[in-house]
């Protein structure tokens, strides 16, 4: 096994989630959907599996389902998308391994706002990266913006951060935003704003409105 691998903890979700089915607690540590699908869905799916195509599908997606991202992002969350420019994964750890793989070179810094998502530190050190992690101390977890630049350095080549934070559980608020996008404008970082959950959280405009005006001021 590769040696980053085998050296690496197991992970905190892991270890919480059998602490809990072990006592019998209440799981806060992964999120487990308690709740059933609509049927409308189920009989899609099944739909899809007696009738539909079941080949191999183009490794970016079906066309189709690009489209319906594109459409999604447009209209939740203001965002111009076009279907050639999206990439379906099976998942986000997917998306955010092929996105670390494809842009972090070895000896590139990446910095990551801790206590950060477990995948991101082994997926950026696999990719040959150097990852600076940037607290979010107690008690507000909020993104100083001092921190923030103090970890920046020539070799810096991105920040990663997720949006309602987890584990933090909260959203950051415009002016943090502020500030992780200045000093991605001010540097050479690309600013990578990577949303999970998005359907449930993006209710409230305002998480919708800060992605919208992350991407305009970071674009290159
Ligand atoms: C921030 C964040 N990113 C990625 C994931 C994993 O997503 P997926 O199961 O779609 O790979 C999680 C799961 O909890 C998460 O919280």
């Amino acid at each position: 096994m590769n040696p980053l691998y085998e050296k690496m903890p197991v992970s905190v979700f892991e270890r919480m989630s059998l602490a809990a089915v072990k006592h019998g607690a209440v799981n806060l540590g992964q999120g487990f959907p308690d709740f059933g699908w609509p049927t409308e869905i189920l009989d899609a799916a099944a739909r899809a599996l007696t009738e539909g195509s079941n080949q191999y599908a183009p490794s970016r997606g079906l066309p189709a389902l690009r489209q319906a991202v594109a459409d999604h992002y447009r209209r939740h969350h203001g965002l111009d998308l076009s279907a050639e420019g999206i990439c379906v994964t099976s998942g986000a750890t997917e998306a955010l391994a092929a996105s670390i793989l494809a842009t972090i070179e070895p000896g590139d810094e990446v910095i990551i706002l801790a206590p950060a998502y477990d995948a991101y530190a082994p997926l950026v050190r696999r990719a040959g990266g150097v990852v600076r992690e940037v607290a979010l101390r107690a008690p507000d977890f909020r993104i100083e913006r001092d921190a923030l630049a103090a970890a920046v350095s020539p070799r810096t080549r991105a920040i990663i951060f997720n949006n309602p934070h987890n584990p933090l559980g909260r959203l950051f608020d415009t002016d943090e935003l502020e500030a992780v996008a200045a000093l991605a404008a001010s540097t050479t970082l690309s600013s990578s704003a990577t949303r999970y959950g998005n359907i449930w959280c993006s209710t409230g405009s305002s998480s919708s409105r800060s992605l919208r005006w992350m991407e305009w001021r970071t674009e290159r």
